[in-house]
Protein backbone atom coordinates (compact mmCIF):
# COMPACT_ATOMS: atom_id res chain seq x y z
CA UNK A 1 0.00 0.00 0.00
CA UNK A 2 1.44 3.18 -0.87
CA UNK A 3 0.99 6.21 1.95
CA UNK A 4 0.04 8.81 -0.25
CA UNK A 5 2.20 12.42 1.08
CA UNK A 6 4.73 10.69 1.76
CA UNK A 7 8.34 10.94 0.54
CA UNK A 8 11.59 9.70 2.01
CA UNK A 9 15.29 10.23 1.39
CA UNK A 10 17.75 7.36 1.20
CA UNK A 11 21.38 6.57 0.92
CA UNK A 12 24.64 5.26 2.00
CA UNK A 13 25.76 6.89 5.47
CA UNK A 14 27.30 10.25 4.68
CA UNK A 15 25.16 10.73 1.34
CA UNK A 16 23.44 13.95 2.85
CA UNK A 17 19.98 13.11 3.53
CA UNK A 18 19.69 15.00 6.68
CA UNK A 19 21.42 18.17 4.93
CA UNK A 20 18.84 17.61 2.56
CA UNK A 21 15.93 17.59 5.01
CA UNK A 22 17.31 20.69 6.28
CA UNK A 23 17.82 22.66 3.37
CA UNK A 24 14.14 21.88 2.70
CA UNK A 25 13.10 22.63 5.99
CA UNK A 26 14.10 26.34 5.27
CA UNK A 27 13.17 26.47 2.01
CA UNK A 28 9.70 25.82 3.02
CA UNK A 29 9.48 27.83 5.63
CA UNK A 30 10.34 30.79 3.27
CA UNK A 31 7.84 29.53 0.56
CA UNK A 32 4.24 30.83 0.99
CA UNK A 33 2.53 28.38 -1.21
CA UNK A 34 2.14 24.97 -0.89
CA UNK A 35 0.55 22.71 2.19
CA UNK A 36 2.19 22.11 6.10
CA UNK A 37 5.37 20.36 5.72
CA UNK A 38 6.40 17.93 8.31
CA UNK A 39 10.06 16.52 8.78
CA UNK A 40 11.01 13.91 10.23
CA UNK A 41 13.68 11.29 10.63
CA UNK A 42 14.40 7.88 11.77
CA UNK A 43 15.71 6.56 13.95
CA UNK A 44 13.35 9.03 15.63
CA UNK A 45 14.00 10.98 18.64
CA UNK A 46 10.98 8.91 20.14
CA UNK A 47 12.02 5.90 23.23
CA UNK A 48 13.37 3.20 21.07
CA UNK A 49 14.58 5.21 18.63
CA UNK A 50 17.06 6.70 21.39
CA UNK A 51 18.15 3.35 22.38
CA UNK A 52 18.78 2.56 19.35
CA UNK A 53 21.02 5.47 18.64
CA UNK A 54 22.83 4.32 21.94
CA UNK A 55 23.35 0.75 20.07
CA UNK A 56 24.66 2.68 16.82
CA UNK A 57 27.47 4.54 19.10
CA UNK A 58 28.35 1.48 20.51
CA UNK A 59 27.28 2.18 24.26
CA UNK A 60 25.23 -1.10 24.16
CA UNK A 61 24.70 -3.97 21.96
CA UNK A 62 22.07 -6.36 21.18
CA UNK A 63 21.86 -9.27 18.27
CA UNK A 64 21.57 -8.36 15.09
CA UNK A 65 18.38 -9.62 14.75
CA UNK A 66 17.29 -7.45 17.66
CA UNK A 67 17.92 -4.47 16.40
CA UNK A 68 16.11 -5.07 12.88
CA UNK A 69 12.83 -5.47 15.18
CA UNK A 70 14.20 -2.07 17.01
CA UNK A 71 13.92 -0.46 14.09
CA UNK A 72 10.79 -1.89 13.45
CA UNK A 73 9.29 -0.96 16.25
CA UNK A 74 10.53 2.60 16.45
CA UNK A 75 8.77 2.92 13.15
CA UNK A 76 5.50 1.50 13.90
CA UNK A 77 5.17 4.57 16.36
CA UNK A 78 6.65 6.86 13.87
CA UNK A 79 3.88 6.08 11.32
CA UNK A 80 0.70 5.04 13.92
CA UNK A 81 1.72 7.27 17.49
CA UNK A 82 -0.68 10.28 17.65
CA UNK A 83 0.62 13.08 15.56
CA UNK A 84 2.50 10.35 13.68
CA UNK A 85 2.90 9.87 10.08
CA UNK A 86 -0.04 8.25 8.79
CA UNK A 87 -2.22 10.42 11.23
CA UNK A 88 -0.24 13.77 9.26
CA UNK A 89 -0.51 12.55 5.79
CA UNK A 90 -4.54 11.60 6.32
CA UNK A 91 -4.89 15.09 7.43
CA UNK A 92 -3.11 16.55 4.36
CA UNK A 93 -0.12 17.09 5.45
CA UNK A 94 3.21 16.95 3.29
CA UNK A 95 5.70 14.30 5.36
CA UNK A 96 8.85 13.77 4.81
CA UNK A 97 11.67 11.46 6.48
CA UNK A 98 14.91 11.21 6.22
CA UNK A 99 15.35 7.36 6.10
CA UNK A 100 12.53 4.72 6.56
CA UNK A 101 11.97 0.84 5.48
CA UNK A 102 13.96 1.12 2.84
CA UNK A 103 16.95 1.45 4.96
CA UNK A 104 16.14 -1.72 7.16
CA UNK A 105 15.35 -3.40 3.88
CA UNK A 106 19.03 -2.63 2.84
CA UNK A 107 21.08 -2.58 6.08
CA UNK A 108 19.45 -5.04 7.97
CA UNK A 109 19.29 -7.23 4.87
CA UNK A 110 22.80 -7.31 5.14
CA UNK A 111 23.40 -7.53 8.82
CA UNK A 112 20.93 -10.56 8.74
CA UNK A 113 19.87 -11.56 5.43
CA UNK A 114 16.65 -10.82 4.14
CA UNK A 115 13.92 -12.39 4.91
CA UNK A 116 13.70 -11.33 8.42
CA UNK A 117 13.62 -7.32 7.37
CA UNK A 118 11.25 -7.94 4.79
CA UNK A 119 8.80 -9.94 7.15
CA UNK A 120 9.41 -7.11 9.84
CA UNK A 121 8.39 -4.32 7.07
CA UNK A 122 5.84 -6.10 5.01
CA UNK A 123 2.80 -4.21 6.45
CA UNK A 124 4.07 -0.58 6.70
CA UNK A 125 2.87 1.66 3.66
CA UNK A 126 5.53 2.51 1.02
CA UNK A 127 5.97 6.01 0.39
CA UNK A 128 4.70 8.04 -2.11
CA UNK A 129 7.94 8.98 -3.13
CA UNK A 130 11.43 7.94 -2.72
CA UNK A 131 14.68 10.12 -3.01
CA UNK A 132 17.89 7.87 -3.50
CA UNK A 133 21.14 10.12 -3.20
CA UNK A 134 24.01 7.87 -4.69
CA UNK A 135 27.71 8.25 -3.54
CA UNK A 136 30.18 5.49 -4.30
CA UNK A 137 32.27 4.02 -1.54
CA UNK A 138 35.13 6.71 -2.45
CA UNK A 139 32.81 9.64 -1.26
CA UNK A 140 31.84 7.98 1.58
CA UNK A 141 35.23 7.01 2.73
CA UNK A 142 36.58 10.80 2.89
CA UNK A 143 32.95 12.21 3.98
CA UNK A 144 33.02 9.67 6.95
CA UNK A 145 36.75 10.58 7.81
CA UNK A 146 35.83 13.82 8.70
CA UNK A 147 33.32 12.62 11.08
CA UNK A 148 34.62 12.19 15.32
CA UNK A 149 32.69 9.26 16.35
CA UNK A 150 31.55 6.76 13.54
CA UNK A 151 28.56 4.44 14.22
CA UNK A 152 28.43 0.72 13.58
CA UNK A 153 27.73 0.89 9.79
CA UNK A 154 30.19 3.75 9.23
CA UNK A 155 32.99 1.93 7.63
CA UNK A 156 33.85 1.88 3.77
CA UNK A 157 33.39 -1.78 3.06
CA UNK A 158 29.82 -1.53 4.82
CA UNK A 159 28.89 1.38 2.90
CA UNK A 160 29.83 -0.27 -0.71
CA UNK A 161 27.45 -3.04 0.20
CA UNK A 162 24.48 -0.59 1.22
CA UNK A 163 25.37 1.38 -2.30
CA UNK A 164 24.92 -2.17 -3.85
CA UNK A 165 21.82 -3.04 -1.59
CA UNK A 166 19.97 0.30 -2.54
CA UNK A 167 20.82 -0.35 -6.68
CA UNK A 168 19.14 -3.96 -6.19
CA UNK A 169 16.27 -2.79 -3.97
CA UNK A 170 15.24 -0.03 -5.99
CA UNK A 171 13.44 -1.25 -8.77
CA UNK A 172 11.31 -3.55 -6.42
CA UNK A 173 9.75 -0.03 -5.41
CA UNK A 174 9.06 1.14 -8.59
CA UNK A 175 7.58 -2.12 -9.54
CA UNK A 176 5.54 -1.28 -6.60
CA UNK A 177 3.91 2.04 -7.92
CA UNK A 178 6.90 3.60 -5.87
CA UNK A 179 8.15 6.72 -7.98
CA UNK A 180 12.07 6.64 -7.80
CA UNK A 181 14.11 10.02 -7.93
CA UNK A 182 17.94 8.75 -7.96
CA UNK A 183 20.33 11.92 -7.84
CA UNK A 184 23.81 12.18 -7.67
CA UNK A 185 24.88 12.72 -4.22
CA UNK A 186 28.00 14.06 -5.01
CA UNK A 187 26.55 17.45 -6.63
CA UNK A 188 26.34 20.75 -5.11
CA UNK A 189 24.53 20.16 -2.21
CA UNK A 190 22.29 23.56 -3.46
CA UNK A 191 21.37 21.94 -6.92
CA UNK A 192 20.35 18.83 -4.91
CA UNK A 193 18.14 20.74 -2.96
CA UNK A 194 16.14 22.16 -6.33
CA UNK A 195 16.11 19.02 -7.55
CA UNK A 196 14.37 17.85 -4.61
CA UNK A 197 12.09 20.92 -4.18
CA UNK A 198 11.00 20.61 -7.86
CA UNK A 199 10.35 16.12 -7.01
CA UNK A 200 8.07 17.29 -4.26
CA UNK A 201 6.69 20.40 -6.33
CA UNK A 202 5.20 17.32 -8.45
CA UNK A 203 3.44 15.24 -5.60
CA UNK A 204 -0.42 15.73 -6.08
CA UNK A 205 -0.83 17.16 -2.73
CA UNK A 206 1.57 20.32 -3.61
CA UNK A 207 -0.30 20.56 -6.94
CA UNK A 208 -3.69 20.61 -5.49
CA UNK A 209 -2.70 22.86 -2.39
CA UNK A 210 -4.00 26.46 -2.75
CA UNK A 211 -0.93 28.68 -3.68
P1 LIG B 1 21.61 8.40 10.03
O1 LIG B 1 20.64 8.95 9.05
O2 LIG B 1 23.04 8.33 9.64
O3 LIG B 1 21.45 9.20 11.39
P2 LIG B 1 22.43 10.34 11.95
O4 LIG B 1 22.71 11.25 10.78
O5 LIG B 1 21.57 10.99 13.02
O6 LIG B 1 23.64 9.62 12.48
O7 LIG B 1 21.08 6.96 10.44
C1 LIG B 1 21.65 6.24 11.43
C2 LIG B 1 22.13 4.88 10.97
O8 LIG B 1 21.09 3.92 11.11
C3 LIG B 1 22.62 4.78 9.54
O9 LIG B 1 23.86 4.08 9.55
C4 LIG B 1 21.58 3.90 8.87
C5 LIG B 1 21.06 3.06 9.99
N1 LIG B 1 19.70 2.54 9.83
C6 LIG B 1 19.51 1.17 9.72
O10 LIG B 1 20.46 0.40 9.74
N2 LIG B 1 18.24 0.69 9.58
C7 LIG B 1 17.15 1.50 9.57
O11 LIG B 1 16.01 1.02 9.45
C8 LIG B 1 17.36 2.92 9.69
C9 LIG B 1 16.19 3.84 9.68
C10 LIG B 1 18.65 3.41 9.81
Amino acid sequence: MILRNFAVIEGCDGSGTTTQLTLLKTRFEKSETGPPLFTTCEPTRGPVGMLIRRILRGEVSVMKETLARLFAADRTDHLYAPGGIEERCRRGELVVSDRYSPSSLVYQGIECGPSLPRRLNDSFPDPELLIYLDIDSGAVTERLEGRKNLEIYEEPDFQARVRDGYRKLLPAYEKAGVRVLRLDGKAPREKLAGEIWRALGEMPICKESPG
